[in-house]
């Protein structure tokens, strides 16, 4: 039997983890396209837990499940006892006897951390306050289908040191490439909330343009991340310069490509021609949730096949 692993954070794998999950990606992915069934999940059930809004997320995990040959169930805090209460360790207690895999949308990283303690499957986060590593999985397969390894490259993130920007923190440091930051003043990366060990892999810049200057890819994220509505009024005047625009992307190398998770603001933190534009990998990028996640749950349930 394969042994019990979580995926909470993206320093939960190992680059050897990594290495396998990529080549399984487009290994999917490929007979996918070619229309073959593949259904190594048959008769699994993955449980989707979701306490905050999502399109994205929903669809590939509940398609990817399918396409597995399994299926998905949602659930929503509104209309399970979860939003009445019930202690999340008897959740996860009664939600694994039921399922095979469980994926959690959820705020504060502790309360997956929680989860997964009492859970006897495989977590997969779904997004929390803190990270957001399978949006990053799906990245960085769409950043290697373009332009081959990451290993040594250079990744500008421009806005709000979020979930994501915590994300592709771990990531260079897991998978040994650069992160410039631009955040404005007051929402610089905290170190320790983004789980790092050090800060080899990231420098910190003042002035957007100087942050992109020369790098492979330029990326960015809302100003206000969901949970933190409150602040949109302050948010919006703190990040006016952090708009992603075509003088930060020709401060890049010219063949640096754009990514956004989305949903996407245009006129805020990127511009409709930088989006729209042919640099742009974004919609790649939404659809290799599909295959990434498909990858990932296969890893969770059977290890290296
Ligand atoms: N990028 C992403 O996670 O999108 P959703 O919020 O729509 O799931
Ligand atoms: N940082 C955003 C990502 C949405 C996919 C949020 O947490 O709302």
């Amino acid at each position: 039997m394969n042994t019990l692993r979580h995926y909470l954070q993206f320093k939960d794998f190992s680059r050897q983890d990594y290495d396998h999950v990529f080549q399984r990606a487009r290994w999917i992915k490929d007979k996918f396209k070619r229309y073959e069934p593949y259904h190594p999940l048959f008769d699994r059930t993955l449980v989707m837990i979701f306490e905050k809004a999502s399109t994205r997320t929903r669809l590939s995990f509940e398609a990817g499940m399918h396409q597995l040959g399994g299926s998905a169930i949602y659930l929503n805090t509104r209309d399970s006892q979860l939003g009445r209460g019930e202690p999340v360790e008897d959740a996860a207690q009664v939600v694994s006897r039921m399922s095979d895999l469980v994926m959690i949308r959820t705020f504060e990283q502790d309360i997956i951390e929680r989860f997964a303690a009492n859970s006897r499957v495989p977590v997969i986060n779904g997004l929390t306050n803190e990270y957001h590593p399978c949006q990053i999985l799906a990245d960085i397969l769409t950043f290697i289908e373009h332009r081959g390894p990451i290993q040594g490259k250079t990744v500008t993130w421009i806005g709000d040191s979020n979930n994501m920007c915590n994300t592709w923190l771990q990531a260079a440091e897991v998978l040994d490439f650069n992160v410039h930051v631009s955040t404005p003043p007051g929402y610089e990366v905290e170190p320790e909330r983004a789980g790092l060990y050090g800060t080899d892999h990231f420098e910190q810049f003042a002035d957007p343009l100087e942050a992109c200057r020369g790098v492979d890819l330029v990326t960015t994220d809302v100003w206000t991340s969901m949970g933190f509505e409150a602040e949109n009024e302050a948010r919006m005047k703190a990040f006016a310069d952090w708009c992603v625009d075509a003088d930060m992307m020709a401060q890049a190398r010219p063949e640096a490509l754009f990514m956004h998770c989305l949903p996407a603001h245009r006129g805020e933190e990127v511009t409709a021609e930088v989006i729209d534009g042919p640099q742009s990998v974004v919609w790649d990028e939404a659809e290799n949730r599909l295959h990434a996640q498909k990858a990932l749950m296969e890893y969770l349930v059977f290890g290296k096949v």
